[in-house]
């Protein structure tokens, strides 16, 4: 494989650890990527276990056939993880023992300037995970509407000029002269951005936020979460490694919430099915070791959480 196209996978030894595959276990990886985590898996499965690897981005897709193609315990499915329920009945599966998911984007995605994600490489001002469909970041700038971009900005980029940023847009736009390129963008923003952070590209913040936009990414999630109770066996596991706090809070908080017992009148002795906890946290918060985050920055800001169906 192309220098250029690896992927570093993040927390390997630790999520698959607390996957705890079973050899003829049923596992989903939500996030295929490069497979670092889905070859970690399918090296502990048996012949009879099976790993369905789901990723939105058409390369990574194509990757999955290119490097597993020949094994036949592995389902290579092309969308959105949200889709998991979906792509289980398919094939006629009802519960599975094991759900991963690496967020983000990844190394190839980043370092690609024909992605657009970056403002450090020329490109087009695309951001889409899933090349095949949905508007590119531009297409998206052309159209928000000024107060929701402010949001956008806001929340998911924590970026403190989202005004400044979202008027410079606004204006660009008005004038046709809305950047067409990654580059043309990122000089956009740094010119609205009076008193940039010391450590940070002014443009850092803003092209996260886009991004996360885009990609419809914390609406993805909390709409996999929400299929997760009913699609795990009793005994099986939620691992989700996080890299930005929005999406480490939406994990947080669901598996707190399906780990609450409803309350109930002391006359209903036995707590029928739909109210019991469904869901118990395994271990602490799981963060990369020094070691790692030296061979690898992208793993400094990684919150690995992992969750157990109760029976
Ligand atoms: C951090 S990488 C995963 C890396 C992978 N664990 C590995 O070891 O190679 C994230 C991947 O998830 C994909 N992805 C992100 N959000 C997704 C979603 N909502 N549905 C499906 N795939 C998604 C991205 O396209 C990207 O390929």
């Amino acid at each position: 494989m192309a220098a250029e196209h690896e992927h570093r996978p993040v927390l390997l030894a630790e999520a698959v650890e607390a996957l705890n595959v079973r050899q003829s276990g049923l596992y989903v990886d939500g996030t295929f990527g490069r497979g670092g985590h889905a070859a970690a898996v399918l090296e502990r499965l048996g012949p009879d276990g099976r790993l369905w690897a789901l990723d939105r981005d058409p390369q990574a897709v194509a990757a999955a056939r290119d490097r597993f193609g020949g094994d036949a315990r592995l389902r290579v499915h092309h969308g959105r993880f949200a889709e998991m329920a979906d792509v289980l009945d398919a094939d006629g599966v009802d519960t599975v023992d094991g759900i991963l998911l690496d967020l983000g984007v990844s190394s190839p995605q980043l370092d690609d300037p024909a992605r657009g994600f970056s403002f450090l490489h020329e490109g087009p001002l695309d951001m889409r995970m899933d090349t095949s469909r949905g508007p590119t970041a531009r297409d998206w700038l052309a159209s928000v509407d000024e107060r929701e971009l402010v949001r956008v900005l806001r929340v998911y980029g924590e970026e403190r000029f989202a005004k400044r940023i979202a008027r410079a847009v606004v204006r660009a736009r008005e004038a046709g002269e809305l950047p067409a390129t990654t580059a043309a963008f990122a000089s956009l923003v740094s010119e609205a951005v009076p008193y940039p952070d010391r450590h940070k590209h002014p443009a850092t913040r803003t092209f996260q936020a886009v991004r996360i936009a885009v990609n419809g990414e914390l609406d993805d999630l909390e709409a996999l979460l929400e299929t997760v109770c009913d699609r795990l066996a009793p005994g099986g596991r939620l691992v989700v490694i996080s890299f930005h706090s929005l999406e480490d809070r939406i994990v947080k908080r669901f598996i707190r919430g399906a780990g609450e017992q409803r309350d109930l009148p002391p006359e209903i002795p036995i707590v029928p099915e739909g109210l019991r906890a469904r869901l118990k946290p395994v271990g602490k918060v799981v963060r990369a070791s020094e070691d790692e985050t030296r061979a690898n920055p992208r793993a400094r800001s990684a919150v690995m959480r992992v969750a157990e169906r109760l029976p």
